[in-house]
């Protein structure tokens, strides 16, 4: 297992959980924290006793931006030349399902790396915000494309134009949160909902998480077809015989992940 500095990783039965842990800059996302971000992420998703990934910060923040201070000095040609926050596709190319755990500040960079998980729950503090524009920049890591689809142009527009931040009733009526739990039973709340997900079948919650991003991507029709085929390739599995087995002999499934 690898070793890290700004990140805390702990296997919990299948569950892989990734602490943001750079409190002194409220996990401010600086190049070694999303080198390790993205690289434990990898490990986990290449890890076959792994079934789902927690993704955490502190309580007070989930993560306050890319870090500031890390980029202010830098050229045009530098953040060109490195293609800067580039990485983060690797994360979005992840099979393995993972799920946002977010108490505190989401800003900026750290809204996005929210929005790069496959949903987000949200403790009762938790504060969703693009304030880039105030800096003289725009969002970098996805968040006019994410939070635009997640919560519709109106408020996409209103965050990103304005910089506000919107507390976690309103994420949640606007869709950018699947669900909010008091502050002090979130991790608790998260790693059950990461565990369910951990007990299902690797390969099935792979087809699905595929299958709902597919949506994103392409056509009503041409999604529809995809997911009728992916559909039609579970019945190659072990484990749907062995799921629909199980209900009809009324007794729990026994996933192989096979
Ligand atoms: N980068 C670097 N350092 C940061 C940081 C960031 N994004 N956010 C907070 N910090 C640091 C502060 O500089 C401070 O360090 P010092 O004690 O050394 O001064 C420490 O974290 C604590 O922060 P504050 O004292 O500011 O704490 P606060 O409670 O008064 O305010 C806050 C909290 C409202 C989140 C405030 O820190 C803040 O506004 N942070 C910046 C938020 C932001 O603009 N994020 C977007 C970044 S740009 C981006 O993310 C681009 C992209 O799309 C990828």
């Amino acid at each position: 297992m690898s070793e890290f500095d700004t990140i805390l990783l702990d296997r919990r039965g299948r569950v892989g959980v990734v602490t943001l842990n750079r409190p002194k800059a409220l996990n401010a996302l600086d190049s070694q924290l999303m080198r390790e971000v993205v690289a434990a992420v990898e490990e986990l998703d290449a890890d076959p006793g792994i079934g789902a990934i927690l993704l955490t910060g502190s309580d007070r923040a989930f993560a306050a931006g890319a870090d500031i201070k890390e980029m202010q000095p830098k050229t045009f040609a530098e953040v060109h030349a490195e293609d800067l926050f580039s990485q983060w596709d690797r994360f979005s190319s992840a099979r393995t399902p993972i799920v946002a755990a977010v108490a505190g500040y989401a800003l900026g960079g750290g809204c996005e790396l929210a929005m790069l998980c496959d949903f987000i729950i949200a403790a009762d503090t938790a504060k969703f915000g693009q304030p880039e524009i105030t800096l003289g920049v725009i969002p970098g890591i996805g968040g006019s494309q994410r939070l635009t689809r997640a919560v519709g142009k109106a408020k996409a527009m209103d965050m990103c134009l304005t910089g506000r931040t919107m507390d976690v009733n309103e994420a949640e009526r606007a869709g950018l949160v699947s669900r909010i739990v008091p502050a002090a039973a979130l991790l608790d709340e998260a790693l059950k909902v990461a565990t369910t997900i951990a007990e299902m079948s690797l390969p099935i919650a792979m087809m699905a998480k595929e299958a709902v991003n597919r949506s994103f991507e392409t056509t009503l029709a041409e999604g529809v077809k995809f997911e009728r085929r992916v559909f039609h390739s579970t019945f190659a599995t072990a484990d749907q015989k062995e799921g629909m087995a199980a209900f009809v002999e009324k007794r729990s499934p026994h996933f192989t992940n096979s």
